[in-house]
C-alpha cells in the first residue's frame, strides 16, 4: 500500500491530465520507484488511481519496456540494440557487459545491484552505442570505458 502523500501526489497528476491514460506512465513509474518494480499490488493501485481496469494497466505496463513487471536490481542497465547502436558494436558491448556482470541479458546480479536488459532505441543514436544505466544515458560506450561506468553506478 502506498503512503498517503504519494497517493495524493498521483491523484493530482491524474487530475491534471486531459485523459487518465495520459498519466498512466507517470503513475506506473512512481509506483515502480516506490516498490522497486510494478508489483501486482501496484497494478491494482494504478488501476484505481487511473480509473482503469487492472487488465488495462497490465496492457500498458507490458507495452513500455522501462516498466518492470518482475523484480529488477537497484540499477537497470539498458543496452540499446536498435540499428545505429547495433552497427556501432552494441551487440559486442552487450556481450562484454554480460561478462563483466556475470549475468546473461535479462538477469540480475546475485547481489541485486544490476539487471542487464537489451532495449529499443534510447534516442541517443548520434552517440551510438548507447546505454542507459539507472536514469543516466551514456553515449559512445566502449568495452574500455564500460567497467568504469558500472563502478560509478555501483558506488552511487
Ligand atoms: S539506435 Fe541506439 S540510441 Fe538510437
Amino acid at each position: 500500500m502506498i503512503p498517503t502523500e504519494l497517493k495524493t501526489k498521483l491523484q493530482s497528476r491524474v487530475s491534471a491530465a486531459i485523459t487518465n491514460r495520459e498519466a498512466a506512465v507517470d503513475v506506473m513509474k512512481a509506483l515502480q520507484a516506490h516498490y522497486g518494480w510494478l508489483t501486482d499490488e501496484a497494478v491494482v493501485e494504478a488501476a484505481e488511481l487511473l480509473g482503469l481496469s487492472p487488465l488495462q494497466v497490465e496492457e500498458l505496463a507490458t507495452f513500455y519496456e522501462m516498466i518492470y513487471r518482475r523484480p529488477v536490481g537497484r540499477s537497470v542497465i539498458h543496452v540499446c540494440d536498435s540499428i545505429s547502436c547495433w552497427a556501432m558494436g552494441g551487440e559486442s558491448l552487450l556481450s562484454h557487459l554480460s561478462g563483466l556482470l556475470g549475468i546473461k541479458p535479462g538477469e540480475t546480479t546475485t547481489d541485486g545491484t544490476f539487471t542487464l536488459l537489451p532495449c529499443c532505441c534510447l534516442g541517443n543514436c548520434g552517440e551510438a552505442p548507447a546505454v542507459m544505466i539507472g536514469d543516466t544515458i551514456c553515449g559512445r560506450v566502449t568495452v574500455e570505458n564500460a567497467a568504469g561506468l558500472i563502478e560509478r553506478e555501483r558506488n552511487r
